[in-house]
């Protein structure tokens, strides 16, 4: 039974072209903790994922010849929907992911601010004039939408990740398509009820919910009136879209998996390390593409670190998102569970020693945080992103090694380290091969700083004022006969 104040956001049909599309063809969507069903959703194909295209295609002059008061003013008007309903949303977003309440109506208000950051930005999109080589010329640069711009987001940050780029696409002036996770659907339609109230109008925000995922991706990827495509997801599916995009040279950001390493100095204020290690670890039940994947602690104060650290994560509460207190809830599904457990498996055969947790998931998919000391790179759980809350604890000697070893992977998505030696943070900052860098830190997303990869990690950045670049299109204008 679904408790909303506003049951206005539980919707169950495609919204494209501002119209409410219901199928014959359902699927379910169930609580992870729970088993049960919330609600069956239409299960859009191929076929309304280009119609999508289409509508927005025929909104996009009109919506870019609006000033950027304009859509900053609807956009503003959709954030303060978000916030209003902040409530029902995350309870929306707890019981169809997993994460608990607490978490996710912060993920709501985290989702919510990248509208209201786009709403104010969106008018401070300027071009250039360049000095130019001629008496009798002007350079002039300016910056125009793409045009359609199609998306695919995940499970993990239902709200969140649909907001960043449609908020950045819709200021910029670009119209847009999503395709949401089918294991989480109805936070997407929900900010589409919502986008519907604020007066957005039609074929500026359409959500393509289904359940054969390759053959909307292939329309969003592929479509020759798709001009942009962002994905976020995990590596090896983003580039699968890559190719997929490259016959109709689409632009592409792409924000893919991490393998963040967490790097305690003998320097650190270690309370504060462990502190900020739970943070980073486990958020979402480790499940997001910034989680800490690696920790290094340097070699002198391995044994007090792990025992501060120890004692912090076994204190954690796991159960069901819903009930207060609980600060782990389910991994999104049973399959996760069992990858998670062989990862925890390969490490204790390759010689790592279980020091918390790595007993089975629950019949609920909860999976108990994980210490495993001694881990080495040739386990899964160095190099592979884990995606749940296991913790690999590995010593080091020096600064030199520890660069190493952090760097040590083909990712390069956001890494953490603690140190109170001002020569150190910014040897190490420097050093790192990663877009983002927590220094003394463990929680690094902000809506005004670039969210972003480099490596097999993504292209393109989400969030502050980078974060409109990949919806523009720079032109150049060379205006003659002046002199
Ligand atoms: C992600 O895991 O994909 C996003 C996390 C964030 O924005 O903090």
């Amino acid at each position: 039974m679904v408790q909303l104040e506003n049951t206005q956001l539980l919707k169950s049909a495609g919204y494209i072209d501002g119209q409410w599309v219901v199928k014959s063809s359902t699927f379910c969507v169930t609580n992870p903790y729970s088993g049960e069903e919330i609600t069956r959703v239409s299960d859009c194909d191929a076929n309304d994922a280009t119609t999508a295209v289409l509508a927005a295609k025929k909104a996009f002059p009109q919506w870019a010849a609006m000033t950027a008061i304009q859509r900053g003013a609807l956009l503003r008007k959709w954030y303060n929907l978000m916030i209003a309903n902040q409530d029902d949303l995350g309870y929306l977003l707890s019981i169809e992911q997993g994460k608990p309440l607490a978490e996710a109506k912060g993920e709501v208000g985290y989702g919510a601010s990248f509208v209201e950051w786009f709403a104010e930005e969106g008018r401070r999109l300027t071009g250039d004039t360049i000095p130019s080589p001629s008496a009798n010329k002007r350079t002039v640069v300016i910056r125009q939408p793409v045009g359609v711009v199609a998306a695919i987001t995940p499970w993990n940050f239902p709200n969140a990740m649909i907001a960043r780029k449609a908020a950045a696409a819709l200021a910029a002036g670009c119209t847009f398509v999503v395709r949401p996770a089918s294991e989480t659907p109805l936070s997407a339609l929900a900010m589409a009820a919502l986008a519907e109230q604020a007066g957005i109008p039609n074929g500026v925000f359409n959500v393509v919910p289904g359940l054969n995922a390759s053959a909307i991706g292939k329309v969003l990827t592929q479509h020759p009136d798709v001009a942009k495509f962002s994905f976020t997801g995990s590596t090896n599916v983003g580039k699968l879209l890559i190719k997929q995009c490259a016959d109709s040279v689409k632009r592409v950001s792409m924000e893919l998996g991490g393998n963040a390493p967490f790097i305690v100095f003998e320097d650190a204020d270690l309370d504060a390390a462990a502190n900020g290690l739970i943070q980073s670890k486990y958020r979402n039940a480790g499940q997001t593409c910034v989680c800490t994947n690696r920790i290094l602690i340097q070699h002198s104060v391995y044994d007090k670190f792990t025992a501060i650290y120890r004692e912090k994560v076994h204190a954690l509460t796991l159960g069901n998102g819903l009930e207060d207190g609980v600060d782990i809830g389910p991994l999104i599904d049973a399959k996760s569970c069992v990858k998670v457990q062989s990862m925890v498996d390969d490490a204790v055969e390759k010689g790592a020693t279980l020091i918390l947790g790595g007993t089975p998931a629950t019949d609920n998919n909860v999976y108990p945080p994980t210490l495993l000391s001694n881990v080495t790179p040739d386990m899964k759980v160095f190099k592979e992103e884990i995606f749940g809350p296991i913790s690999p604890l590995m010593s080091f000697q020096d600064e030199q090694q520890a660069i190493a070893l952090a760097n040590d992977t083909e990712y390069g998505l956001a890494a953490y380290f603690y140190s109170r030696d001002i020569g150190r943070v910014w040897r190490v900052s420097e050093a790192l091969d990663f877009g983002m860098v927590g220094i003394n830190e463990g929680i690094i997303s902000d809506t005004a700083a670039p969210f972003g990869g480099v490596k097999q990690s993504g292209s393109g950045r989400e969030g502050s004022h980078y974060g409109l670049d990949d919806y523009t299109n720079i032109k150049y204008l060379c205006m003659g006969g002046i002199a």
